[in-house]
Order: structure tokens, then C-alpha cells, then sequence
């Protein structure tokens, strides 16, 4: 398990993580999970951030998934994917990265439907093929979020469910050094060491109106947030702001929200 630094105001990153301060080598790729897929996947394994926060919030929030059929958009290495698989979803795994998906393959078996896709083109599913589209710490790796959410919806039953983590939107701000405009969209790379050898990934934050704004302008009902906490059975506690979970429904005649926005 990764040490979680508590650094000014709780802010909660593991000690691998810290910040782009020198100018990036361009001959390297940044955001490439190929070059440390391995490596990061057992980090996430059993990770106080992953295992016991992440991941038992966003299982809570899925609540019964027996016999729906789901999407895992980033599934990354598939822990999340598997979880819902053992409580009885269907579920399809897609990702950009080949590298992380041969670690779910390895995980999740032959028969897996795991599929390599980039979240910024349109996704490879017929209008409504979905019960549900979990999407777990992917979103802020995209500047823009309108195309994406557009398609999650599409892909989605009439009141399907998307449901979205990603890193808390003030944990990014208080990390950015020079701190930018709270209101701003903007980006910071950090650089995630593993065995020695330093990875850039490049973020993109943005102010959590502009996130429930591209879920309403998507045309998901108004989404209901939540601010996982650790898990009651991991084996040490977090008191800091870590993630933010969305819950977005499609709206249908039974829209449980009641907005008269979207719904008619
Ligand atoms: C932090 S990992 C999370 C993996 C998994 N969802 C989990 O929570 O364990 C982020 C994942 O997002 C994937 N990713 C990043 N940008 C992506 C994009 N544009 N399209 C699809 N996947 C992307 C990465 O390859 C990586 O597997």
C-alpha cells in the first residue's frame, strides 16, 4: 500500500506523484499507460486510494448490477471490471492503453470483452446498448468532455446510469503550483515514478460546475455527487479530499430526479 502524503489542506497523493517541475523530454509520451501498465496496475491493486476508496464507492454506488449490461470506459488493468462481473453484470471493458488491457485479459480471461478505444472518438456500440457506463478515473485525463459524455449517453437505455470519478477538483487546484483560476479549465503534468524511472501524465482540471454542466448539457439528468470515503474495512484511514463521484441518469418517463429540464 501506497504512503498517502497529508499535505497542506489534506490533499491526498501517493508518494510516487509529484510535479512536472523541469521542462517535459519531448521523446517521451505523456499519458502512456503501455510504458508502466504492469507497474501501476499492482499499485492500484491494493492501493489505500484505489482498493479502499475508489473502487468499494464506486461498487456502493452501482448497488445491484446483477444481469445489467455495462460498460467499463477506462477499465484500465479491470479490478473494477471483475467486481462487477462477480456480482453478476455483463460487462465490456474498453481502453486506450493495449498494455492495460492484456493485464485485464490476464485478470478477466479469454472470453472478456475488452476492446482497445479512445474515449475522445466515438465509441463502437449501437444507440442504447447499455444498463450502465462506469467510467473510473478517466475523465480528467480529457480536456474537453462534451463529445465523450455525448457518446456515454447515446450508448445508454433510457434511464441507464452513468457512473464517473475523478480526482476531486480541489485536490487538482490546491496541487497546481502556480495555483491557476479556480474557474479556469486547466492543466498540470505530474510525474509518477515507478522502480526509478519517472512517467508524465498530464491532467485537466476543471471547476465542479463546469463538470455538472457537461453532464446536463450531455443530456443527463442534473448528476447526484458524491465524496468517496475510506472503506469501513481498509487497514488504515484518510481523512483528506481524495475523489468525486458522479451518478448521471438518462433521462426516461420514470426519471427518478424529477428536473422538468431534460425530461419530456
Ligand atoms: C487511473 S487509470 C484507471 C483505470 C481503472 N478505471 C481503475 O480505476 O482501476 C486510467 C485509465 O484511463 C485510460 N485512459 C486514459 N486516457 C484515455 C482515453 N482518452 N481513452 C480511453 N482510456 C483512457 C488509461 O489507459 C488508464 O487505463
Amino acid at each position: 500500500m501506497e504512503h498517502v502524503t497529508n499535505e497542506p489542506a489534506g490533499v491526498g497523493r501517493p508518494d510516487w506523484v509529484a510535479p512536472a517541475t523541469e521542462p517535459l523530454d519531448p521523446s517521451i509520451p505523456v499519458n502512456d499507460y503501455d510504458s508502466f501498465a504492469e507497474e501501476y496496475s499492482a499499485e492500484n491493486e491494493n492501493s489505500l486510494l484505489n482498493a479502499h476508496i475508489e473502487r468499494p464507492a464506486m461498487t456502493a454506488l452501482a448497488g445491484d448490477v446483477s444481469g445489467r449490461r455495462i460498460l467499463d470506459a477506462g477499465c484500465g488493468s479491470g479490478a473494477l471490471t471483475a467486481a462487477l462481473r462477480e456480482r453478476g453484470a455483463v460487462v465490456t471493458g474498453i481502453d486506450a492503453s493495449a498494455g492495460m488491457l492484456a493485464v485485464a485479459r490476464r485478470r478477466l480471461g479469454d472470453d472478456a470483452d475488452l476492446r482497445v478505444v479512445d474515449l475522445r472518438d466515438p465509441l463502437p456500440f449501437a444507440d442504447g446498448t447499455f444498463d450502465d457506463v462506469v467510467a473510473s478515473l478517466v475523465l480528467h485525463y480529457l480536456k474537453d468532455w462534451g463529445p465523450t459524455l455525448a457518446e456515454m449517453r447515446r450508448v445508454l437505455k433510457p434511464g441507464g446510469r452513468l457512473l464517473a470519478s475523478v480526482n476531486h477538483p480541489f485536490v487538482e487546484w490546491l496541487a497546481e503550483d502556480p495555483r491557476p483560476s479556480y474557474r479556469e479549465t486547466t492543466s498540470h503534468t505530474d510525474l509518477w515514478t515507478f522502480n526509478g524511472k519517472s512517467f508524465p501524465l498530464t491532467f485537466w482540471r476543471r471547476p465542479l460546475s463546469a463538470m455538472t454542466d457537461a453532464f446536463i448539457d450531455a443530456g443527463f439528468c442534473p448528476p447526484a455527487i458524491s465524496e468517496p470515503k475510506t472503506a469501513p474495512d481498509a487497514p488504515e484511514s484518510f481523512s483528506g479530499i481524495s475523489f468525486m463521484c458522479f451518478v448521471a441518469q438518462v433521462p426516461s418517463s420514470g426519471c427518478s430526479y424529477g428536473c422538468q429540464a431534460t425530461c419530456s
